[in-house]
């Protein structure tokens, strides 16, 4: 790092960069996402400063950049944090930077039931890129006893939608 080249800075440039990509074709912007959010990953620094929100026994979003239809939210999973199993409406990207987290597929059965297909332990420093024309129906879980922390690039505007989230989905047994 050198002075005139604070991490910072680098990062937040890293995320206003991403509005000019959604612009591409779906692939160029999952490329240059993935490409981003590797590169966030790895910066111990990225949140210094940020008043993360924290919910005990749940999960907070934190709005870290919005604009150009492009919004990226720092995710706080407390111990025992789950979400609904839900898919988006959205394109959803999304990176481990501290902790570990557990995602859980599913498989729609109907406009509202999914069975489960498989799950994963997400480790630090894990990206993944999920877009709305392909399977993004899961659920993310925090398992552990510490704290996580995600960090999430969703292709929609915090102005206009409240979140990435299209549907929300009872399971049912397979
Ligand atoms: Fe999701």
């Amino acid at each position: 790092m050198t002075p005139d080249q604070p991490t910072a800075a680098r990062a937040a440039d890293l995320l206003a960069a991403l509005p000019l990509s959604a612009r591409g074709t779906p692939a160029a912007y999952l490329d240059a996402t993935r490409r981003t959010l590797r590169a966030l990953m790895e910066r111990p620094d990225l949140l210094d400063g940020v008043a993360l929100e924290r919910r005990p026994g749940g999960y907070a979003r934190n709005l870290l950049f919005g604009g150009g239809g492009i919004s990226v939210w720092a995710m706080v999973w407390s111990p025992g944090a789950r979400t609904a199993v839900h898919d988006h409406h959205c394109a959803c990207c999304f990176g481990v930077w501290r902790g570990a987290i557990r995602e859980v597929w599913f498989r729609p059965i109907s406009a509202r039931e999914a069975v489960a297909t498989g799950d994963a332990t997400r480790p630090q420093g894990y990206v993944a890129c999920m877009m709305p024309t392909g399977p993004n129906l899961h659920q993310i879980v925090n398992p552990g006893s510490a704290e996580a922390i995600s960090i999430h690039v969703y292709g929609f505007d915090h102005a206009v939608h409240a979140s990435s989230v299209h549907r929300e989905y009872r399971v049912v047994a397979a």
